[in-house]
């Protein structure tokens, strides 16, 4: 028995596959390299293509898309007191669990506008603002943060939340994506199938932990100040958001596409460069302390290390962020519980009973 089935295969799938040892990630036979050029558009028309009956190509979805951004906006005004007081991670899946179950493209692209609409809904209704309605015209990334900040984004940062959402569009059998291809193994729905997606990306070990990150940074404070911080934090056997990997055994190609994308704001003076020097010296201290302390078990930086750096600098609060990594995964999710759906048996593994038995009669 393998508690964290690690090793384990539980799906064939034609989506995605992640090589731990090389540090490749392809989706649909495309490799991260070339992926992160991509227009979040094209490649959820890629990721559905097969699944749905009449997937439009990207410009078609891009328009489609635009139209469930509209649609799903009309829920915002069921939000009450009760929603604003959670986390926007919280309240979004609330608003999500409203929407019909079904297996059909509309559905589908009502799920993926979903976040994208709710989440900056909810963030501007937290600070006492009113939420901005779509606009279609616009591409994904640019409605999200025109939808968030009330105001046209430049051109670089609608491009870094673009690379965002394709850098983490899909990636094997990871814990949210397998939740939900559990629940579409039932026949549930896709809106049911997603939510318990969520659900499982909201835990600060899979997508919960770039808030955190942080966190780090900011009790660092300055670069100078990494190395001690991160013994410090070690030795109370505590671990270091945005390191390590179940799969991986080599650094996170993802973090590369999204350092990347980090640098490019930099150049572009919407990142402050201290900010990216005091995370080069955390990322230099941890990785070096990680390989001390653990010389058997390869710790590398993982994909919500830059990440952090990412969606801050695009504005988003960091109670959000894992809010706005499943704007991007949302479409994997759907692509992998069609898959499930349509081609898979009910999944239901055994236990292995380890408690006591009922006494045996002399
Ligand atoms: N910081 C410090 N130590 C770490 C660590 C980290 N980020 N990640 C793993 N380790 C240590 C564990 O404490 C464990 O040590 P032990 O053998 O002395 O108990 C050893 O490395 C193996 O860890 P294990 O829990 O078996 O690895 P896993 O495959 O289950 O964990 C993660 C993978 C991602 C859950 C884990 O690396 C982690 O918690 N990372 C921080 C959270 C994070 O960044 N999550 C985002 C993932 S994309």
């Amino acid at each position: 028995m393998k508690s964290g089935l690690e090793d384990v295969v539980a799906a064939e799938t034609v989506l995605s596959d992640v090589d731990g040892e090389r540090g490749q990630l392809i989706v649909r036979g495309v490799s991260l390299d070339e992926l992160r050029t991509r227009r979040f558009e094209d490649v959820v028309a890629m990721l559905f293509s097969g699944f749905f009956d009449d997937v439009p190509d990207g410009d078609g979805l891009a328009a489609a898309l635009g139209k469930a951004r509209q649609r799903v906006f009309a829920e915002v005004a069921a939000v009450d007191a009760g929603l604003l007081r959670l986390s926007p991670v919280e309240g979004m899946r609330a608003l999500m669990a409203r929407l019909p179950d079904g297996d059909d493209l509309d559905t589908a692209l009502d799920l993926l506008a979903a976040p994208a609409v709710f989440a900056p809904a909810l963030i501007r209704r937290q600070r006492g603002g009113q939420a901005m309605a779509p606009d279609p015209k616009l591409s994904h990334a640019a409605d999200v943060l025109r939808m968030l900040r009330g105001e046209a984004a430049r051109p670089v940062e609608a491009q870094a939340l673009n690379t965002y959402f394709v850098t983490v569009v899909d990636h094997g059998l990871n814990a949210s994506t397998f939740a939900g291809r559990v629940v579409a193994s039932t026949q549930a729905g896709l809106t049911s199938a997603v939510v318990a997606a969520l659900s499982a990306l909201k835990g600060p070990l899979h997508g919960g932990a770039p808030g955190p990150v942080l966190d780090m940074l900011d009790a660092v404070g300055r670069p100078e100040n990494a190395p001690a911080w991160i013994e410090a934090t070690l030795d109370r056997g505590e671990r270091l958001m945005g390191f390590g990997h179940r799969v991986y055994r080599v650094r996170d190609p993802r973090a590369d596409a999204l350092k990347a994308a980090v640098a490019a704001m930099t150049a572009e003076g919407a990142i402050e460069p201290g900010r990216l020097r005091l995370a080069e010296a955390v990322e230099t201290a941890a990785l070096a302390a990680l390989k001390r302390r653990k010389p058997d078990r390869p710790l590398e930086t993982n994909v919500e290390f830059y990440t952090a750096l990412l969606l801050e600098a695009l504005g988003f609060p960091r109670e959000a962020f894992t809010a706005v990594f499943s704007m991007g995964r949302t479409a994997g999710w759907i692509a992998h519980a069609r898959e499930q759906g349509l081609g898979g048996r009910l999944i239901r593994p055994q236990s292995l009973y380890v408690g006591p038995r009922p006494q045996q009669a002399a």
